[in-house]
């Protein structure tokens, strides 16, 4: 049976692209944030991961406000980026695992999420940034990915409650499925911030450190909160560590943090990363 070998969790501010095109990686501002990364590249080089489970939100390229899933599941033999106006380089495609996809769609369907699965499917910063942190080498990703896309765009937003059963009905369906892969499971965005309205600039720093540790020891913590809960504390796009937590969910039981990093501001976002992996 397949498994999981951990789960990643990181910030995916559009600037990270421009940081890595111009070889920032060292500038005072971002030297904070990238150094979360060589750890992890250490850890992925050892553990090896076949495929990735990529669990952000799109933000308006493959979705938008006309046709918004709350939901999705890619099942693509290849996932394209595109020119989303960040002034970031696109990045080269990615390769689907559709045999995964297909038993994920399966398995989440019949324990009753209803999806939108997607044969055809454009893949913004949020999927293609945190890849290019953890496989930043030359040329497209290493491993193949499925990409699940929850939407934090447009109201109503799905609740932390319900982000949580969906993580863990992708972790069950990880570890029935009959394949030898070593699964990671990624998880994309937050932490706190607010791009537009009266409290743009937004950040909350207690409120996003307590969420990063009750990864580790009390996991479902959050699903305490309704989405305009979360809204309040973290900002508007805040909402969008229910991706963490979903991510979180995958693995049944304790982890144990071997990355750990929380810096603000990268741009408008607190920037956070953590590497989790299952205690044995
Ligand atoms: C920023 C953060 C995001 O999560 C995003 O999707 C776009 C922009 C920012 O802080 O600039
Ligand atoms: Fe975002």
């Amino acid at each position: 049976m397949a498994k999981i070998v951990g789960s990643i969790v990181t910030s995916h501010v559009p600037a990270i692209g421009r940081a890595i095109a111009g070889n920032l990686q060292k500038e005072p501002y971002w030297k904070p944030f990238f150094d979360a990364f060589p750890p992890i590249h250490r850890w992925l080089d050892e553990v090896k991961p076949d495929v990735a489970v990529v669990v952000y939100n799109d933000h308006g390229l493959n979705f938008f406000l006309d046709k918004m899933p709350t939901f999705s599941v890619g099942a693509a033999p290849e996932y394209h980026n595109a020119d989303e106006g960040w002034g970031i380089p696109t990045l080269p495609p990615f390769s689907g695992d559709t045999e995964l996809s297909w038993h994920l769609i399966k398995q989440l369907v019949n324990k009753e999420f209803d999806l939108t699965t997607c044969q055809e499917m454009l893949v913004d910063h949020a999927f293609t940034l945190p890849l290019k942190l953890l496989w930043p080498d030359d040329g497209p990703c290493p491993i193949k990915v499925v990409p699940v896309c929850i939407n934090t765009v447009q109201f109503p937003i799905p609740s932390a409650s319900r982000c949580y059963k969906l993580g863990e009905a992708i972790g069950e369906a990880i570890n029935a499925w009959d394949s030898d892969a070593r699964v990671v499971v990624i998880g994309t965005g937050g932490l706190s911030h607010q791009l537009d309205g009266e409290r743009a600039g937004f950040i909350n720093k207690p409120f996003d450190l307590q969420f990063m540790q009750s990864l580790v020891d009390n996991p479902r913590w959050a699903t305490q909160y309704s989405v305009e809960q979360l809204v309040e504390h973290t900002g508007s796009q805040g909402i969008e560590l229910l991706m963490w937590l979903a991510a979180r969910a995958t693995i049944k039981g304790d982890v144990r943090a071997l990355q750990n990093t929380y810096h603000l501001p990268i741009s408008n976002t607190a920037a956070g990363v953590m590497l989790l992996e299952p205690v044995a």
